[in-house]
């Protein structure tokens, strides 16, 4: 499939002070247990709690109240809840996102009212009912894989450390549903899920099960079944569909690691997993597409090409652009569009994806204005099969990504400070931390 595809070729406290004055709510009557509660378990609360990635914890009036102003500010400037996928000038998505934990403007302003009225409790006795948490258990799991061993993070810089998971599955079956089972939730950051062959794991990993691995997991030939980050509901694929694994496959889970300093105790994250053994009426791929490591594929001329075409960010570039083409070659296609998502190292800054059919308007499937290599994730469309974006032979895929490789960027200071280097150097495509990609990751049906 994925060969088909690619066959085409401030300051918080600013914002504190100017206060809206102007909303409409009655600052006095809003309150912790009348309105904020809900907001907060709902949105904030599956990374703000004690143990949980975020470094506070914000589920009780006593741990939420001195962090009102911040807490209003974040999600004004749009830093919190971390959600990429953003609607801009050019690029406004036609259907909305499963599980979008961002706030409404009158949500904003809740918290905004809140904070600017000194965070008051409110009643406790006619506290409005909090939302349910979010299920984040995967219904019908029948498979829980765990690593051979545990990892130990250390130190301050990011770690990327692959696990080879084996279903030992005896024929093919059709995986319909991943969720992963964070450990050491302190230092696990996000994981992305892969199918390889079970030979090239075992060249990868040895006996140990486990090995080093960046940009990517070391293997060509590879199919991403599932991406994971803290608070993530299970990644699941619509009705009726599976993603087809074969018996010569096994799993290989990438996690990035944020370590807490000297030595953090032990992480064994697993993954929990749901078959189905009748073939689906569709068949459900994650695929990338884009360029990444050492394939280039689709390049359009850019600025500052020097010798013909090329992938290449100089030191100091800001607001460098590549962008690609895939034209759709394979003839059965009739693929349908349920996830979206982008993919960069730390020097770039901006992604966006369109989809371009013959005499229309693009479509734009997705964009991250304010990309963060730390929060990446895919988008699902909220919405039933038969509105979903449609990919058919001779549609294309045209993708833009926007890099600034310059000590403003904190990706690159961060990625610069990682390698013990202190000024940026010209950027290629690479697996490497200082190399980058442009890919886009594609949930499709067919
Ligand atoms: C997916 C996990 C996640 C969710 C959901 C989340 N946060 Fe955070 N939050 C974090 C992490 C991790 C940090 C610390 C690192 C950082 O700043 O990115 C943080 C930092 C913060 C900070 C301090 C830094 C800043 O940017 O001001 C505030 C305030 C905050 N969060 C408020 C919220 C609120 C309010 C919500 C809900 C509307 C929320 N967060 C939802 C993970 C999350």
């Amino acid at each position: 499939m994925l060969a088909l595809l690619l066959l085409a070729c401030d300051e918080s406290s600013d914002a504190v002070e100017e206060a809206d004055a102007a909303a409409s709510i009655d600052e006095a009557a809003v309150t912790w247990h009348q309105d904020v509660a809900p907001i907060v378990a709902r949105s904030c609360v599956g990374c703000h709690v004690d143990g949980g990635i975020a470094p506070f914890a914000l589920d009780s009036f006593s741990s939420a109240a001195p962090m009102a102003s911040a807490m209003a500010a974040a999600v004004e400037e749009g830093r919190m809840p971390p959600w990429g996928a953003q609607q801009t000038d050019e690029c406004t998505p036609r259907l909305g996102w499963k599980d979008d934990l961002r706030l409404s403007d009158a949500e904003k302003t809740t918290l905004r009212s809140w904070a600017d009225s000194g965070a008051p409790e409110g009643d406790v006795a006619t506290a409005v009912a909090l939302p349910d948490p979010v299920s984040l258990a995967l219904d019908g799991a029948n498979q829980q894989l765990s690593p051979v061993q545990s990892y130990v993070t250390s130190g301050d810089s990011d770690e990327f450390t692959c696990f080879v998971l084996d279903p030992a599955l005896d024929q093919a079956r059709w995986l319909t549903g991943v969720q992963v089972l964070p450990d050491n939730e302190k230092v696990v950051h996000h994981a992305l899920i892969f199918a390889i062959d079970r030979d090239d794991a075992t060249a990868l990993a040895g006996d140990d099960g486990l090995y080093d691995c960046f940009g990517g997991i070391g293997s060509d030939e590879l199919s991403l079944v599932g991406a994971w980050a803290p608070g993530a509901v299970p990644a699941t694929v619509p009705e009726n569909s599976g993603m087809p694994i074969e018996p010569d496959q096994v799993f290989v889970m990438q996690i990035h690691y944020h370590p807490a300093g000297e030595v953090a105790d032990p992480d064994a994250t697993a993954i929990e997993l749901r078959w189905i053994d009748e073939e689906p009426e569709m068949e459900a791929v994650l695929a990338l597409v884009g360029n990444a490591g050492s394939e280039r594929d689709g390049l359009l001329p850019g600025p500052n090409d020097d010798n013909g075409v090329e992938f290449r960010i100089p030191a100091g570039a800001v607001g460098h652009t590549e962008e690609m083409a895939f034209t759709i070659q394979s003839r059965s296609a009739d693929y349908r569009v349920f996830l979206a998502g982008t993919h960069m190292h730390y020097v770039g800054t901006d992604m966006a994806i369109w989809l371009e059919e013959e005499g229309k308007e693009p479509e734009c499937l997705v964009q991250t204005p304010a990309w963060d290599f730390n929060w990446q994730r895919g988008y699902a469309y909220d919405a039933d099969i038969d509105e979903l974006p449609r990919l058919n032979k001779g549609d294309t895929l045209r993708m833009r990504c926007t890099y600034d490789n310059s000590l403003d960027n904190a990706g690159v200071r961060e990625a610069l400070a990682d390698q013990g280097l202190s000024e940026p150097r010209d950027v290629y495509l690479g697996e490497e931390t200082l190399d980058e990609m442009c890919l886009g990751i594609f949930g499709v049906l067919y």
